[in-house]
């Protein structure tokens, strides 16, 4: 679905689908350069990252393979307070391998702080981390990001892959959620 489709629930369009076509794209030939000639696992964070991991995972030219991961934070709804409990845990052992973290925004930088530790400790021989979006909140961790397509204000915002209510992950853009939406309900 457009972006143009449910403007009357938005306040702005942040990312365009043509602009995150050409990131993906762009990150998609980082990440060729720096995993040449090396099997490549990726990781997504469910339900958020599959948009990013579908799109991303099509436009590499790298022999990739691909798990899933479902985590829930605990927390006040909106906020996540950094204890996670996994859902759904890899199907494979990663041990030795090199794993590639894929998610569709980083807000507090919680959720990847505690996942990035998690997989390290399994005995991996690398995990990075690539994110579409990220909040200015995440300076507030220490977590590398090694592949971020774009630092977006703190904002609420929906559309490929994000969510309100579970709604609007279908989007092809990214957009401002206006607040007439949450608060009536
Ligand atoms: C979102 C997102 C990240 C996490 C980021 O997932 O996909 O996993 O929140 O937040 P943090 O940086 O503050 O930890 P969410 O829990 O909303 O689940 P979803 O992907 O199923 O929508």
């Amino acid at each position: 679905m457009k972006l143009s489709e449910i403007a009357e629930d938005l306040t702005e369009v942040l990312i365009t689908e043509d602009e995150i076509v050409a990131k993906i794209a762009e990150l998609a030939r980082r990440v060729e350069a720096d995993y040449a000639g090396e099997p490549l696992l990726l990781v997504g964070v469910l339900k958020g990252a599959v948009m990013v991991m579908a799109d991303l995972a099509r436009e590499l030219t790298l022999p990739i393979t691909m798990d899933w991961m479902a985590v829930s934070s605990y927390g006040s709804g909106t906020q996540s307070s950094g204890v996670v409990r996994i859902l759904k845990d890899l199907d494979a052992d990663i041990t030795g391998r090199r794993v590639l973290i894929v998610e569709d925004i980083i807000d507090s930088g919680l959720t990847l702080s505690w996942l990035l530790a998690n997989l390290q400790s399994r005995g991996a021989k690398s995990v990075e981390i690539l994110a579409l979006l990220r909040k200015p909140n995440a300076a507030k961790v220490d977590v590398t990001v090694k592949y971020v397509g774009f630092e977006i204000p703190n904002k609420f915002v929906v559309g490929y892959g994000l969510d309100y209510a579970e709604h609007y992950r279908n989007l092809r853009g990214i957009g401002v959620l206006a607040p007439h939406v949450y608060e009536n309900r």
